[in-house]
């Protein structure tokens, strides 16, 4: 069987969580892997429909994907979660639980996140119809020592991927 593991990816909303997901799906694809991607948005419309953005509401989220990634890497399927997961203590909680776990934080400065609005929602928050916004009025702890960093305002998505891919194989993960 093949190995399965959790590839966790953390960060802002627009700092190109799930972009990076849907690039190295086929790439790990084309290496032999079984891939399955936990998007925070998609997630939200069904495993986790009804959970809003308080911290409670967020951490049962977060465990719901690590629950179901780890399902899924034990049985060697590489799950690649891309959901905002803005607490270290449930990140690193799903890392203690989880054998095969590789961080990734996607890194863009809030500046760049708000300029991209990929869906809109920086400006209704600076409207003031969105309160608890993560980075603007609500945390988002950035890992201490993730496996990877992409830096997306500073390197291509290509880069990006690269960069995840290599390290994977430095692992000895794929
Ligand atoms: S998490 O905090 O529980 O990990 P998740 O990744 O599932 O978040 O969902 C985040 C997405 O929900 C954002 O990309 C955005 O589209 C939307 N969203 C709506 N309200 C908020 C909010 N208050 N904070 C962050 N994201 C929000």
């Amino acid at each position: 069987m093949e190995k399965g593991f959790i590839l966790w990816l953390t960060g802002l909303s627009g700092s190109g969580k799930t972009t990076i997901s849907k690039a190295l799906e086929p790439e790990l694809k084309t290496r032999g892997c079984k891939v399955e991607i936990l998007d925070g948005d998609v997630v939200r419309t069904n495993l986790s429909k009804g959970l809003g953005f308080s911290k409670e509401d967020r951490d049962t989220n977060i465990r719901r994907i690590g629950f179901v990634a780890n399902l899924l890497s034990r049985n060697g399927v590489v799950a690649i979660t891309a959901a905002i997961s803005p607490y270290r203590a449930i990140r690193d909680e799903i890392r203690a639980m989880e054998p095969n776990f590789v961080e990734v934080y996607v890194k863009a400065p809030l500046e760049v996140c708000e300029v991209r609005d990929v869906k809109g929602l920086y400006a209704k928050v600076r409207a003031g119809e969105i309160k608890g916004f993560t980075g603007i009025d609500d945390a988002y702890e950035a890992p201490l020592n993730p496996e990877i960093v992409c830096c997306t305002d500073e390197e291509s998505l290509e880069d990006s991927v690269k960069k995840v891919l290599s390290k994977l194989e430095q692992l000895g993960y794929i």
